[in-house]
């Protein structure tokens, strides 16, 4: 059914397309067409985290922000779905136009801005939602929070989520929400993780129920950077990271219409970038996190790859856009 919509979802503006076929999805998941949109795959377990994912592939954060459509995304056969990045308080993100596609390269651009609609309105869809699979729920800052301030805005949306979540991800490798990406480094990273992590075993006694938090980075950083993020992941015993967000680099893609615009570069030019990152990880953490691989997988190729350099778990979002379910399917039953 996707390749007779893509052509037709192409020729629209990207945002324009993305809200509608959203709106369809969070429709067709509660209704009784939602046949119409489900598959089987096969059946590949994997427990980490204390958690068993029914098998290793999950949807990416910030296709559904808001947690509108997890029934539709549960019924298309992913092993976990994460949605967010939610804020505390709703926001509209940046102006219009903030994503863009460069089918050329199998690549998106976007600046979209963590545009949500605040963590009140997430829960009550999570709550809404009939899945009872692993959900992961994807925290960020809200724009005007200075950077400095950053630290409670992620520790009022683990509060609200904490209860309805299957882990939670901290995201401050947006590259999209000024400075955000500064809490990844030195003191910053450092006093944000003993917060959370102080505040997730204050809730996991208040709800008799760990809930494993993981943290999202940017793929951006140079190897001093990461090993320092490797470190201070270990120091403060953090469940897992999630490798990786959006790139700013474009290499590859400047010549191409849209290549330069502003933004975090997504799908085929990140998948080197990303799978460096997850091998490095790998050494650096020795073991002791498990890695979620994600940036430019859209083969069961790619997927293994990602697996081979030392990813527990694996996430997609461009590889769905330019694919569609058909490729949920692919990757699950191909990979070993
Ligand atoms: C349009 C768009 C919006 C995104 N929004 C978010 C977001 O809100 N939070 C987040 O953690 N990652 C976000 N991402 C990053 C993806 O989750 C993923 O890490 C990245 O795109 C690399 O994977 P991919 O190459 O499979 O797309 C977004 C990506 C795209 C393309």
């Amino acid at each position: 059914m996707y390749s007779l919509l893509k052509p037709l979802l192409f020729r629209m503006d990207p945002e324009r397309s993305h809200d509608l076929t959203l709106g369809q999805l969070a429709w067709l998941g509660k209704s009784p067409l939602k046949g119409l949109i489900a598959q089987s795959v096969a059946d590949k377990p994997v427990e980490r985290m204390g958690l068993t994912f029914k098998n290793p592939l999950g949807l990416a954060a910030g296709l559904d922000k808001n947690g509108a459509c997890i029934d539709a995304f549960a019924a298309m056969g992913f092993g976990f779905i994460e949605v967010g990045t939610v804020t505390p308080r709703p926001q509209a993100g940046n102006p219009k136009p903030r994503l863009f596609r460069l089918p050329k390269a199998n690549a998106i651009i976007n600046r979209m801005g963590f545009n949500n609609l605040g963590v009140d309105n997430l829960v009550n869809n999570v709550k809404a939602a009939n899945y009872r699979g692993i959900l992961g729920i994807n925290i960020g800052k809200n724009k005007d929070t200075p950077v400095e301030k950053g630290t409670e805005d992620y520790l009022i949306c683990l509060d609200k989520v904490y209860g309805h979540a299957s882990y939670v991800t901290v995201n401050i490798s947006s590259p999209n929400t000024p400075g955000l990406r500064s809490m990844q480094y030195g003191e910053a990273f450092d006093e944000l993780l003993s917060s959370v992590k102080a505040r997730q075993l204050a809730l996991a006694d208040q709800h008799g129920r760990y809930v494993p938090v993981v943290v999202k980075i940017a793929p951006d950083m140079n190897d001093e950077e990461l090993q320092s993020v490797a470190d201070c992941l270990r120091r403060h015993h953090m469940d897992g990271v999630i490798a990786t967000n959006t790139t700013l680099a474009r290499t590859g893609v400047e010549h191409l219409k849209h290549g330069s615009e502003a933004g975090g570069l997504s799908g085929r030019p990140v998948r080197a970038l990303s799978t460096q990152t997850v091998t490095k990880l790998k050494g650096m953490l020795a073991g002791e996190l498990p890695i979620v691989g994600v940036g430019g997988i859209d083969s069961a190729q790619s997927a293994q790859e990602k697996l081979n350099a030392g990813a527990d778990l694996l996430q997609i979002y461009t590889g769905f856009i330019y694919q569609g379910p058909a490729l949920v399917k692919a990757i699950v039953d191909g990979i070993e």
